[in-house]
């Protein structure tokens, strides 16, 4: 978090020079990978209405989601450089901790790759990309409290599409799925090398 404000500080220094400000943005902003294409192909297909994407990133998948079904998309990230970043792809972003600021019942859809790394905390590295990529130390330490929070700002028949991991441990977020009274069903599933990733839907049960 301190870091990430110094390199803020750093780009914005950077005055009306946009090229070194993107630049800088990328350094800091999660780019488009295999999670994020997994996520968007399950958007994609089960997506409608007013949809959310928290922790948009560069803002790639909800640009997707708009251009492929000409959805609403709204993207949140706690990384003002990530939000500006989507904001210059046309998504209309806003910097938000989670679910904080939404309004009850707000969303049809709530789309998230979250940040899942199991990581030791003493191996915390203090940055905008730690907070992209560490899960902390169970690797579920944003996805607890966004399942606590979700069912708030969902419609009554939305639908929220989660990105688990392999690494982040799946049966054990299938049991927080279940105490936060969704039921579960696997969209799109895709294994490398390391990790096994899938996108679930979840509805309330
Ligand atoms: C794995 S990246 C996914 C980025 C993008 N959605 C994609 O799939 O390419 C996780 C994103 O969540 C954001 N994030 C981390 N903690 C957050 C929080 N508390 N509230 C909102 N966004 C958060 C990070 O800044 C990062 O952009």
């Amino acid at each position: 978090m301190t870091r990430g404000g110094d390199e803020r500080d750093a780009g914005d220094e950077r005055g009306g020079d946009l090229a070194a400000l993107r630049g800088a943005d990328d350094a800091v902003v999660y780019q488009p990978a295999e999670d994020s294409g997994l996520l968007a192909e399950a958007a994609v297909a089960e997506a409608h209405g007013r949809v959310l994407e928290v922790g948009t990133g560069s803002g790639w998948v909800a640009e997707r989601i708009t251009e492929e079904r000409g959805l609403d998309v709204v993207g949140s990230d706690r990384n003002p450089h990530a939000a500006r970043q989507a904001r210059e792809r046309g998504v209309e972003a806003v910097v938000a901790d989670l679910l904080a600021p939404f309004r009850a019942d707000a969303f049809d859809a709530v789309c998230f790759n979250p940040p899942y790394l199991p990581t030791d905390p003493d191996n915390e590295w203090g940055d905008w990309m730690e907070h992209a990529l560490s899960g902390g130390e169970s690797g579920r330490e944003l996805i607890e409290p966004f399942l606590d929070d979700v069912g708030r700002v969902l419609a009554p028949d939305g639908v929220v599409l989660l990105l688990v991991s392999s690494l982040t441990g799946y049966d054990e977020v299938l049991d927080l799925v279940d105490e936060a009274g969704f039921a579960a069903e696997p969209v799109v599933e895709e294994s490398f090398p390391f990790e096994t990733l899938t996108v679930l839907a979840l509805r309330r049960a």
